[in-house]
């Protein structure tokens, strides 16, 4: 691992009830990448509210900006819309690769949101590769960045 990402070894997860068993298939695919996964829940497949988990791991991301995270809930929107609340955090709902390319490139994001009722596990791996081997490019793109986050701190 020789990208930026790669010196943010520790990741953070969450689900909803729905994006529970991708969850640990997830985490043993982050896992086998060399990243250290902490489990932000749930922790059944139970019904959950999506919005605990979403900002659970966003504070996580917030409190320690080292470190990224990944969220799957039924469609990644809800858990998506919650993540993005927390202060600093730029969650992106992400269905192929180029989403995932383009959202660490061009909108630093910090989270990424997947949706398991939307994208199969192959396809949620492909992401994630592409999500932890792309860089931000900052120049332009940081001020944009910049002007999202001078909305939520006024
Ligand atoms: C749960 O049924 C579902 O609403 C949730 O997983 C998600 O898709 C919400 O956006």
């Amino acid at each position: 691992m020789d990208h930026e990402n790669s010196k943010r070894k520790i990741v953070y997860i969450g689900s909803d009830h729905a994006g529970f068993e991708a969850k640990s298939h997830v985490i043993d695919f982050v896992n086998n990448m060399g990243y250290s996964v902490i489990d932000k829940g749930t922790f059944s497949p139970e019904s959950v509210d999506y919005p605990d988990f979403g900002v659970a791991v966003g504070k996580a991301v917030a409190n320690d900006p080292d470190t990224l995270g990944i969220i799957i809930c039924g469609t990644g929107i809800g858990i998506s819309i919650a993540a993005n609340k927390i202060k600093n955090i730029r969650a992106a709902l992400c269905t192929t690769p180029l989403h995932a390319e383009m959202a660490r490139k061009h909108n630093n994001a910090n989270i990424l949101a997947m949706g398991a009722r939307m994208t199969g596990l192959e396809e949620m791996d492909t992401i994630i590769d592409t999500w932890f081997s792309t860089d931000f490019e900052g120049g332009r793109h940081q001020k944009r960045v910049d002007k999202i986050h001078s909305l939520t701190e006024k």
